[in-house]
């Protein structure tokens, strides 16, 4: 079997590529296609033997890259964007060159390669735009609230349309807010930033009032869903857009907070600031994935605290040095910013 995974040292691809040979049976080659703008080459260090690995470093906005890259694949993972929902409002451009046009670039590549799988990463923050206080689901209507989930909302658009019009084999998978360890772990999302703070003896801050709602998910759950959606049978998957997470997993950022507050030994100050405008509160129910593809997570936010923060103890225990390194090196996270930004 032939992967080919665009953005695969980002958060969760540097996670799936090295998840991936042990959920199928098959011998599998793994090619890695990105374009280092946010993932790290490292990333690729220490991969397990049990598959090939092959690294493209390519760009979605080019055909060419693509067309080369998807030469004899059979599955696409496409996980490759622009991240940071916040971040989205200063670059709209960017973010819709990158989330939009490289999505239908793929897209037509695949058709034209002939892919037998399509699977593209997706995101519950489409849902952002509702303030409604009820459960939305895959039927409910779509109001992005951002420049990052209009274009992921336009790239969605662009595989159902290639789906309907030409057959392509796509599944579209709105992934909740990830939390936990991955080797390209990202630090703007709240749990992973939160628990950071929470280590190294820092406060937490929250905008506003915290009572905005938003689901979460482990990513590696996130992992597991990708490899369901890839082994689900056609008439079940083809097609079709699921919510990528568990009902029972939605919190309020203030009750994030107080679970790390709770999970972390160390005494953690919780402060809320004004900043206008980056309210995206939803509430999502995730029964599809659960009755169609019987997809349940097996993580929840305090089991992705506490694992966070022991990975977060000893870097920082093995050398207090390292931490002013992770702090300016790690791709997302800056001193000042301490925020909680969604992707
Ligand atoms: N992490 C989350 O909470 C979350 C939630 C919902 C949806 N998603 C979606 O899942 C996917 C992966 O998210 P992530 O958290 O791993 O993001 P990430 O930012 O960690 O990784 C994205 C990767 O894409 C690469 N990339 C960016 N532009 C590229 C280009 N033009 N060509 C080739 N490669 C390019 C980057 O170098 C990086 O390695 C994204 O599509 C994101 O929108 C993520």
């Amino acid at each position: 079997m032939n992967l080919l995974i665009t953005g695969g040292c980002g958060y969760i691809g540097s996670l799936l590529i090295r998840k991936l040979p042990f959920a199928f049976t098959d011998k599998i080659n793994i090619t890695v296609f990105d374009n280092l703008s946010s993932g790290r080459e490292y990333m690729l260090a220490n991969l397990p033997s049990k598959a090939k690995y092959r690294f493209f470093r390519g760009d979605v906005l080019k055909k060419q890259d693509l067309l080369k890259a998807m030469e004899n694949k059979d599955i696409v993972i496409h996980l490759a964007a622009i991240t940071g929902a916040c971040d989205s409002f200063n670059m709209p451009d960017l973010f819709m060159k990158v989330n939009y046009e490289g999505t239908k670039n793929v897209v037509e590549t695949c058709l034209e390669q002939g892919i037998n799988r399509l699977i593209y990463a997706s995101t519950c923050n489409v849902y952002g735009g509702k303030r409604e206080n009820k459960l939305l689901n895959e039927k409910s209507s779509i109001t992005p609230p951002n420049p990052y989930a209009d274009a992921k909302y336009k790239g969605e658009l662009e595989c159902l349309k290639y789906h309907k019009d030409y057959k392509l084999p796509v599944t579209c998978l709105r992934f909740a807010t990830n939390y936990g360890w991955s080797p390209g772990i990202r630090f703007n999302l709240a749990i992973n930033l939160f628990t950071f703070k929470a280590v190294i003896g820092e406060k937490i801050t929250i905008f506003d009032t915290g009572e905005d709602w938003r689901p979460y998910i482990h990513v590696q759950d996130t992992v597991r869903a990708i490899t369901t959606a890839i082994r689900a049978p056609e008439d079940v998957a083809i097609g079709e857009v699921f919510n990528v997470g568990s009902t029972e997993e939605n919190y309020k950022v203030n009750q994030v907070a107080q679970l790390v507050k709770e999970n972390v030994e160390n005494d953690v100050e919780i402060v809320h600031i004004k900043k206008d405008g980056l309210h995206f509160s939803y509430n999502v129910d995730f029964s599809k994935i659960k009755q169609k593809l019987g997809f349940h997570t097996r993580f929840s936010v305090v089991d992705g605290i506490r694992e966070l923060a022991e990975n977060f103890k000893v870097l920082f225990n093995n050398s207090k040095m390292l931490v002013p390194n992770l702090t300016s090196e790690s791709r997302h996270y800056k001193k000042e910013q301490n925020q909680h930004i969604i992707s």
